[in-house]
């Protein structure tokens, strides 16, 4: 074998063990993505089914974009801090008590109170929100609520 067919064969063989770890990297991505996705797939399935076993569908619209006998949860999160968000959710009343601002701005538009959650936990609390802001962006990409 000449020095140049050597050079190449070893050219093309570095390239081979490159191009073989770059697409198994890339498999790697994949997978990875899948995984967050089906994370994320049952964070969105368990706030849904707390979401609809609490009857929060009853008065806040599932869509999240519109305004039914309360106010649109689409952005909530954007819009209010977690630890106020949280502690509302599972006692506005104790907050109006209190003479929480932001509870008392809510008020002045005349939708009435919202009952209390005292029993859900955090965790619950972080689906119920992870499906809130997700379903909102499916409603504003188009896609339907499921009945
Ligand atoms: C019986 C009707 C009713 C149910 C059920 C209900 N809400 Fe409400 N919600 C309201 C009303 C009315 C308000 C406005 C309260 C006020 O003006 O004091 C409100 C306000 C809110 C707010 C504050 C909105 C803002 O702009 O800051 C959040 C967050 C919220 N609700 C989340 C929920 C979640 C989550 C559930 C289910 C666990 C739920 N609500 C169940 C009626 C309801």
């Amino acid at each position: 074998m000449s020095k140049k067919v050597k050079i190449i064969l070893a050219i093309t063989t570095t390239l081979v063990i490159v191009i073989l770890f770059l697409l198994n990297s890339e498999n790697e991505n994949i997978d990875f993505v899948k995984k967050e996705n089906k994370k994320q797939e049952d964070l969105f399935l368990k706030g849904e089914n707390l979401f609809r076993k609490n009857e929060c569908n009853a008065c806040h619209y599932i869509g999240m974009n519109l305004v039914s006998t309360a106010p649109a949860l689409g952005g909530i999160t954007k819009r209010r801090k977690k630890d106020w968000l949280y502690r509302y959710t599972k006692m506005s009343l104790e907050m109006h008590e209190e003479g929480d601002s932001i509870a008392a701005e809510i008020r002045k538009k005349g939708w009435g109170a919202m009952p209390s959650y005292p029993k859900l936990t955090n965790e619950q609390l972080d689906a119920i929100y992870f499906f809130v802001e997700k379903r909102y962006e499916m409603t504003l990409k188009g896609i339907p609520v499921k009945r």
